[in-house]
């Protein structure tokens, strides 16, 4: 089986030297490249558009039985016992299966109001838990500041055991979205069930480079709810995913009402489905962009996800052994910790946003800056460097914007496209930044929001698109 292809490898973007550069996309733990899978699948599908909920027609019938394929399809990807599992798409992305199941347990057993989340997570995989009286307790990470690694399993049973019977779920990601480290979901879903907590499992990160095996031998290590992006494994436009256990997701309220998830609806009264997905999935689905995600997943799992995990872990470890060789880069979360897809760094006497700016501008590198939507987990691996800033001489009303140049980092990330060549290109454009900052420094202007602007280069979206 061929090796998946890709969308816009070979874009080129203008740079503030007056070069054309090939695009360099290190930036797909944002939203990585488009397949070609994706594409293929949603010009097939288009031709047939209609609703789905039915089969009275021609169209509607391919529709529908394409959307049921789907979640099927979705659900064997995962490894995932149809019997035991369903797949429910959702609107937006991992956000709203997260917010789906923090609603629903929260009112399911609001006798259990305490929930423990990870340290390393995303603000969706946080502040959804901090709603509906939820009183969110923090999960410490192995080790201190920068070199901090996964979640510390021992620092959760010392919580599961401090809160006994009142842990309604645990809430952690597969891999983080900042540093790329693993955690070790078996040994916390059977530690959380014999605490009787559920397992919230955020998958957006893992689910592209890794192969997934939700249904286990042992019951007491099968998660009871994983969620993930579409867009995430290569498909734009395509919905989030939310897998839920059978058997936990019947006691859960708070989902969508509407058309589509009904049997009977009286002016008093209805009476849902009695069977999954369709009794959770209320009003009409995004067709085309699960279709095209079940079917980028399926050649996904067909070419290999061994093979996708040994590139990306190659990958990795070439750019982490290259970078450590590099002055002044500082390279977040233990290193020595397995890790895949994303890598935060700084440079110790350039700002986070004024690297990433020139890495764009002059080199057509893309990567990401700030804090990643994570921001207490990228806070705590910058305690000493914001600690040690020294405010005396700026004036209290620029103090903010002082700080938002100094809190933040910088993110590489790789994804199936990306090659050596790629990480090649980093590392020498580091290399070469380091040898010209102060003349490159003059071109920028520093914003208050921590982001710098280059005097007399700027990009016009227009050039590149006509709509
Ligand atoms: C680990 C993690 N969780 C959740 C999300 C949110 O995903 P979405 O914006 O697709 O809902 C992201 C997005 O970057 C993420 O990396």
């Amino acid at each position: 089986m061929s090796a998946p292809k890709f969308i816009g490898l070979d874009t080129q973007y203008q740079t503030a030297d007056g070069k054309l550069h090939k695009r360099v996309h290190l930036d797909g733990a944002a939203s990585p490249l488009a397949s070609a899978k994706a594409l293929q699948t949603i010009q097939q599908l288009l031709p047939h558009y209609s609703s789905s909920h039915t089969n009275v027609h021609s169209a509607a019938h391919i529709c529908t039985q394409a959307l049921a394929w789907a979640h099927s399809t979705v659900l064997s990807c995962l490894g995932a016992d149809p019997q035991t599992y369903t797949s429910i798409f959702t609107g937006s992305g991992t956000t709203a299966g997260i917010n789906r199941v923090a609603r629903g347990l929260a009112a399911a057993r609001p006798e259990r109001k305490v929930v423990l989340v990870s340290g390393m997570e995303h603000h969706a995989n946080d502040l959804p838990h901090r709603q509906f009286g939820n009183q969110v307790e923090y999960i410490p990470l192995v080790g201190e500041d920068v070199h901090q690694g996964p979640i510390d399993v021992e620092e959760c049973r010392a919580l599961l055991e401090r809160f006994s019977g009142q842990v309604n779920y645990l809430a952690f990601s597969a891999v983080s979205n900042v540093t790329g480290i693993l955690n070790p979901i078996t040994e916390l879903t059977r530690l959380a069930h014999q605490h009787g907590a559920y397992v919230l499992v955020d998958g957006a990160q893992a689910v592209p480079h890794l192969r997934s095996q939700l249904s286990r031998d042992d019951a007491t290590c099968e998660v009871d709810f994983f969620c993930f992006s579409g867009h995430k494994l290569y498909t734009p436009t395509s919905p989030g995913v939310l897998i839920a256990k059978q058997e936990v997701l019947e006691n859960l309220s708070g989902q969508d009402l509407g058309g589509g998830s009904v049997e009977a609806v009286s002016f008093y009264d209805y009476q849902l489905l009695s069977h999954y997905p369709d009794k959770e999935q209320s009003g009409t689905p995004n067709i085309v962009g699960a279709v095209a995600l079940a079917a980028v997943f399926q050649e996904f799992v067909d070419y290999g996800f061994d093979l996708i995990e040994q590139h990306d872990k190659e990958l990795m470890q070439e750019m982490v052994d290259a970078m450590s060789t590099l002055p002044h880069i500082i390279i977040y979360g233990c290193t020595k910790s397995p890790r895949i897809g994303a890598l935060a760094f700084n440079h110790e006497l350039i700002d986070h946003g004024l690297l990433a700016a020139v890495l764009n501008d002059y080199y057509g590198i893309a990567v990401r800056n700030e804090c990643f939507c994570a921001h207490p987990y990228v806070s705590s691996m910058m305690k000493q460097t914001l600690w040690q800033l020294d405010l005396s001489t700026v004036p209290e009303s620029e103090q903010q914007a002082y700080i938002n140049l100094k809190r933040g980092m910088v993110r590489a990330s790789l994804s199936l496209y990306n090659t050596s060549a790629d990480v090649e290109a980093l590392i020498a454009a580091l290399s070469d930044i380091n040898g010209r900052i102060d003349s490159l420094r003059r071109h920028y202007d520093a914003l208050p929001d921590g982001s710098y602007q280059h005097r007399d280069f700027a990009m016009d979206w227009r050039d590149y698109l006509s709509v």
